[in-house]
């Protein structure tokens, strides 16, 4: 059983606040509400809705998740906290009416310090029906009142991650001319392969679903294809663009990586701790996952105050300078990206979360 007690592995001084176990025997709600911290403001992080084997399995994602979601918030420059949410199920059987209105009631009952929004099984539409019982709800349809898909925005920011990397590599803040490598192109990463393309650059993709391919080949049939993840990242990359699954960076990916930048949206993609050292060693220049990919949760936040389109993606071009900032603190003091994120993170966290000892 995961500790919620226990020091989290990452190091950060506070571990979380607040977990919430909520239960609504009829209509078959089990779900866990992590609240990692409020440091910076309400907790903000999605919905996971996930047929999970066990509880501890459960609970240990969304430890997990929540924490991730405070570093993410954090270096997006937002006045939230991390938070995640899990209902174990599966969605496509066990998803109701009642159940996400239960789960409103829940989310509702926190009073604030925690606002949700979609995740792997939940859509904008079951954050309106979660919004009928709670006011703590983003990520909403546009009929609704909410901003919609996510993923427009970050695909945005991934590119302005990987235009920061690109200048720090070959000194221009441009993909022109380069080849990268786009793993997955679904809702983020075809809308990727449109940015790289505009800007000139040469692309290859693998998907293992066939339709997500061919509507990347009817826009642009100069794409490349390539069979999976392994013949792509072998192939001859200038960046590699992980944009399906986490975890595709490990002990086997990692050594035979032709790319100089590994730059995605997908969420978690250094396998286990240590990777990213491997990456340094080899002198690839990692773009941390939940920095480049935070222009969802920008979005999202953004709603809360009343969606406004150019305002959210002015923010999600500062993408560009965090994620430089991120390169020249991992350079000074000789660490990878990944921790120098960590620890920008956790300085805004303490930096800013200590003003609310000041009493107004
Ligand atoms: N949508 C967002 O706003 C958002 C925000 C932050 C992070 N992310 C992360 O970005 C990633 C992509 O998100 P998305 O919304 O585009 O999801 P998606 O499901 O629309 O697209 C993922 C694509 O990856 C493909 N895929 C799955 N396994 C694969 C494999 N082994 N090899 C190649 N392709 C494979 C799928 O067929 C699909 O087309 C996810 O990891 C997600 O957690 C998304």
């Amino acid at each position: 059983m995961p500790n919620v007690f226990a020091p989290p592995h990452k190091g950060a001084e506070p571990r979380h606040e607040q977990v919430v176990f909520c239960q609504d025997e009829a209509s078959g709600l089990r779900a866990i509400i992590a609240i990692y911290s409020t440091a910076l403001g309400p907790a903000l992080g999605g919905t996971r809705f996930y047929p999970y084997r066990t509880e501890d399995e459960a609970l240990a994602d969304v430890l997990n998740l929540s924490r991730g979601m405070a570093y993410k918030n954090a270096l997006a420059g937002l006045d939230h906290g991390g938070g995640k949410a899990v209902i174990i199920g599966d969605p496509a059987v066990d998803k109701s009416e009642a159940l996400l209105r239960a789960y409103g009631r829940f989310v509702q009952s926190l009073g604030g310090r925690y606002y949700t929004a979609c995740d792997v099984g939940t859509y904008s539409e079951d954050m309106d029906v979660v919004a009928r019982e709670s006011r703590f709800v983003t990520g909403r349809t546009v009929a609704n009142g909410g901003a919609g898909d996510s993923s427009v925005l970050t695909a945005f920011g991934v590119f302005q991650g990987m235009r920061a990397a690109a200048e720090t590599v070959w000194g221009s803040p441009t993909l022109r001319g380069k080849r990268v490598g786009v793993e997955g192109v679904g809702k983020v990463g075809h809308r990727l392969v449109e940015h790289l393309r505009e800007d000139g650059a040469e692309v290859v993709i693998c998907d293992v679903n066939e339709q997500a391919v061919e509507r990347v080949r009817a826009r642009h049939p100069e794409v490349e294809v390539v069979d999976d993840r392994d013949a792509l990242i072998r192939t001859d990359l200038d960046v590699y663009a992980p944009c399906a699954l986490g975890g595709s960076l490990d002990d086997d990916t990692v050594p035979v990586l032709t790319a100089k930048i590994v730059c995605g949206a997908a969420n978690n993609q250094l396998a286990h701790a240590g990777i990213e050292k491997r990456l340094a060693d080899r002198d690839v220049l990692y773009a941390p996952d939940y920095v480049v990919n935070s222009g969802g949760v920008i979005q999202v936040a953004d709603e809360i105050r009343g969606f406004d389109f150019d305002r959210a993606k002015a923010r999600a071009s500062g993408i560009y300078e965090t994620t430089k900032r991120i390169f020249a603190l991992a350079a000074d003091e000789g660490v990878p990206p990944a921790v120098a994120a960590d620890r920008l993170a956790e300085r805004r966290m303490s930096e800013i979360g200590r003003l609310r000892g000041i009493l107004l």
